[in-house]
């Protein structure tokens, strides 16, 4: 492409084949307070299963649309693999919400707003062919970039989140998030490369990280609350407060404030790649010894 821009090298033993697992998750067992006595950080990271389902669909739409573009037979490949992924990642996280709504917290109200923000605020405007649909498709290739370089960064939190387990995390949950984690951190660095292959303008970056940044935190905090204040357990008195996500975060039931405003700086840095940060090797051994990872491979498998 003619304006790609020369990004920093990626750190070379980072990169791995991109696979989708097919997973599946059995929740009958999970009680609506994942993390015992603790619903604000169960449901601060419960706000994942509100988002991602239409977010992660939405990247999939989004880089099917980029494929023409491509003109690096391995950054394809790569592509292919992550889309691959974020559709089972929707789909996994989807299926969690009938389970939250079995137990008396019905998320529709919220995820009715997050489908509308995905497919029409973000989808696909009526614009003319050529340089209009164009700049659209690589405006939202650049803010997906931002959002992964999140997603990679909760993925490197939670397989290292020791103190979940030591609460007594539900494990089937805490499967589902690092088995997620872990394929962030594994696909980490495509979002980046397709965005550096087809544009890689660092005034594009800083531009759509803030709004990818701003969104993020708006929608996090109105989802937390929206759980907190919806939770039958609570009586309708729940709140979500930034000091009780300060707290949490010192805790290390959730990511701490500091290290999330630490990771700004680095997505800002002309010297960024993904393969930066995390760990491919922890994100693989994970995926080796992940039950639902495990099973999906048991049946694929089989199936072969
Ligand atoms: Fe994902
Ligand atoms: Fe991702």
């Amino acid at each position: 492409m003619s304006n790609t821009q020369q990004g920093p090298a990626p750190v070379a033993s980072e990169r791995t084949p991109l696979k989708a697992r097919n997973v599946s998750f059995d929740w009958a067992d999970t009680p609506l307070h994942w993390l015992p006595g603790r619903p604000f950080a169960t449901h601060t990271i419960n706000v994942l299963h509100l988002l991602l389902p239409a977010g992660e669909r939405w990247f999939v739409h989004v880089y099917r649309q980029a494929l023409p573009l491509i003109t690096d037979e391995r950054l394809r490949r790569d592509v292919i693999g992550f889309i691959g992924q974020e559709a089972m990642h929707s789909q996994a996280h989807d299926a969690v919400l009938p389970h939250l709504k079995a137990q008396g917290l019905d998320p529709t109200p919220y995820t009715a707003q997050v489908d509308w923000l995905f497919e029409k605020l973000l989808g696909d405007r009526t614009l003319p062919p050529g340089r209009p649909r164009r700049w659209w498709l690589i405006e939202r290739i650049a803010v997906i970039a931002a959002i992964e370089h999140y997603t990679a960064f909760l993925g490197d939190w939670v397989l290292n989140a020791d103190e979940l387990d030591r609460r007594g995390a539900d494990p089937t949950m805490l499967d589902l998030l690092r088995w997620h984690g872990a394929e962030e951190v594994e696909h980490r660095s495509v979002a980046f490369e397709l965005f550096q292959h087809v544009d890689g303008g660092y005034a594009r970056r800083v531009r759509t990280w803030a709004v990818a940044f701003t969104a993020l935190v708006f929608l996090w905090q109105r989802g937390a609350r929206f759980f907190m204040a919806n939770d039958p357990t609570l009586g309708g008195t729940g709140r979500a407060r930034l000091a009780d996500f300060v707290r949490d975060g010192r805790r290390g039931l959730l990511p701490s404030a500091g290290a999330m405003a630490k990771s700004v700086p680095r997505y800002l840095s002309r010297g960024y790649h993904p393969s930066q940060e995390g760990s491919t090797a922890q994100a693989v051994a994970y995926l080796a010894s992940s039950p639902a990872a495990r099973a999906a491979e048991a049946r694929t498998r089989g199936g072969s």
